[in-house]
C-alpha cells in the first residue's frame, strides 16, 4: 500500500501504539500528512490512583507530522478535525488501563467518543481502523474466536460494545471499517503507560536492576498471547485494504507463559536471580489463558505475524536497557 499523498488521522498518538503508527507513517511515507489527535496527560488520575490518559510528548520527539491536543469525549475538539479530509483514521485513543472501574467515563470514552468518530469517518469517506481489544474476551476459553466474547470488566465491555456498532454500521457504510482485537502488546514507547506497560519491561527493568523478578503464584500457568509492536502495526497496515470489514483478533496465535519472558529475559541477560512469587489480587478479573484465534485475520486482512516472543524480546532489549539507563 502507498500512503504517500494521504492525509491521516491518528487518535491516541501520543501513545505507544498511536505513536508507533505515526512513525511508521514518517518513516516509510514521508509524503503522507499524518496529523496526530491525542489529549496528552493532565496529571489527573482515576480512583485505582492511575493517571487519566498516558500520552507523552517524548513519544513523538522527532515527529514531523501535525499535532492537535484534544478531547475525542468533547465535539467542539472533535470539530477541529472537520477541518480536514482524512482518507484513513487510526482511531487508538481510548482509556487504555483494563483496571480503571468507572464506569461512566469507560463508555463515554471509548463507545460514545467512537460513535461520533465513525460517524466523521463515514462522512469524510476515511477508512475506519480502530483498536478493539483481546479483554472483549475475558475468561472466554482459549483459543479465544471473534464471537465468543465474554468481558469480565467495564473496559472489555467497552471495547465489545465497539465492535458491535461496527458491525451494525458496516450494514450500510461504504468505507472499509475494521476493529483490531489486539492482545498483550510490547515494545518500544510503552514506558510511559507506568504500571500498565507491559510485562516484558516490568520484569526487564526488575531483572536489570538486581531485584528477584516478583510473578503471580503459578505464572508457568498462566499464559498470554504476547505480540511484539511490530506486528501489531503490519495489521493496522493490512487492514486499510480488507477483503471484508469486520472484527479481527491481532496476536501471534501462540501463548506463552509470564515465567517464560523472565526466563527469556534472564536468558538473553545472562542473569540466574531467583523469582518471588506473590499471590494474584486481580482472580475474578484476570485472565488466565488467552490465545488468539487469528485465521481470519489471516484470511480477510492478509495478516501474517513473525515475531516469537523470543525474538521480540531481542529486538526490544535495547530500549529496555536504554530506559533502565536514562531512568534509573
Ligand atoms: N497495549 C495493549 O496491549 C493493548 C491491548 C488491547 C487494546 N489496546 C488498545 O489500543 C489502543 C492504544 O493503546 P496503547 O497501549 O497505545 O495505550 P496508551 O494509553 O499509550 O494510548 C492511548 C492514548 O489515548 C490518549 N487518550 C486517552 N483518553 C483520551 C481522550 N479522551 N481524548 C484524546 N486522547 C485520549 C492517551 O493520552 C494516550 O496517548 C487503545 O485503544 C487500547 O485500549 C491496547
Amino acid at each position: 500500500m502507498n500512503f504517500n499523498n494521504k492525509t491521516i488521522l491518528i487518535t491516541g498518538g501520543a501513545g505507544f501504539i498511536g505513536s508507533n503508527l505515526a512513525f511508521y507513517f514518517q518513516n516509510n511515507f514521508p509524503d503522507a500528512k499524518v496529523v496526530v489527535f491525542d489529549i496528552f496527560r493532565t496529571g489527573e488520575t482515576f480512583s485505582n490512583g492511575n493517571l487519566k490518559s498516558f500520552g507523552h510528548f517524548q513519544n513523538l520527539l522527532g515527529f514531523k507530522g501535525e499535532i492537535i491536543s484534544g478531547d475525542i469525549t468533547k465535539k467542539e475538539d472533535l470539530n477541529r478535525l472537520r477541518d480536514y479530509k482524512f482518507d484513513y483514521i487510526f482511531h487508538q485513543a481510548a482509556i487504555s488501563d483494563t483496571t480503571v472501574s468507572d464506569q461512566k467515563i469507560m463508555i463515554d470514552t471509548n463507545l460514545n467518543a467512537f460513535r461520533d468518530l465513525l460517524d466523521m469517518a463515514c462522512d469524510m469517506k476515511a477508512v475506519m481502523v480502530y483498536a478493539s481489544s483481546g479483554a472483549t474476551y475475558g475468561n472466554a476459553p482459549a483459543p479465544q474466536i471473534v464471537g465468543k466474547e465474554a468481558p469480565a470488566n467495564i473496559y472489555g465491555f467497552s471495547k465489545l460494545m465497539m465492535d458491535n456498532l461496527t458491525y451494525e454500521r458496516i450494514k450500510r457504510a461504504d468505507i472499509p471499517i475494521v476493529g483490531l482485537r489486539y492482545f498483550n502488546v510490547y515494545g518500544p514507547r510503552e514506558y510511559f503507560k507506568n504500571k500498565t506497560a507491559s510485562m516484558i519491561l516490568q520484569f526487564g527493568h526488575q531483572i536489570l536492576s538486581g531485584n528477584r523478578p516478583r510473578l503471580f503464584e503459578g505464572s508457568n500457568k498462566i499464559l498470554r498471547d504476547f505480540v511484539y509492536i511490530d506486528d501489531v502495526i503490519e495489521a493496522n497496515i493490512k487492514a486499510c485494504n480488507p477483503k471484508r470489514s469486520g472484527v479481527y483478533n491481532v496476536g501471534t496465535g501462540k501463548a506463552r507463559s509470564f515465567q517464560d519472558i523472565v526466563d527469556i529475559l534472564q536468558n538473553q541477560l545472562g542473569t540466574n536471580l531467583e523469582c518471588e512469587y506473590i499471590p494474584n489480587p486481580f482472580v475474578g478479573q484476570y485472565q488466565f489463558f488467552t490465545e488468539a484465534d487469528i485465521n481470519s485475520t489471516k484470511e480477510y486482512l492478509g495478516y501474517d505475524p513473525k515475531v516469537t516472543l523470543e525474538e521480540g524480546i531481542k529486538r526490544y532489549l535495547p530500549e529496555i536497557k536504554r530506559l533502565y539507563e536514562e531512568y534509573k
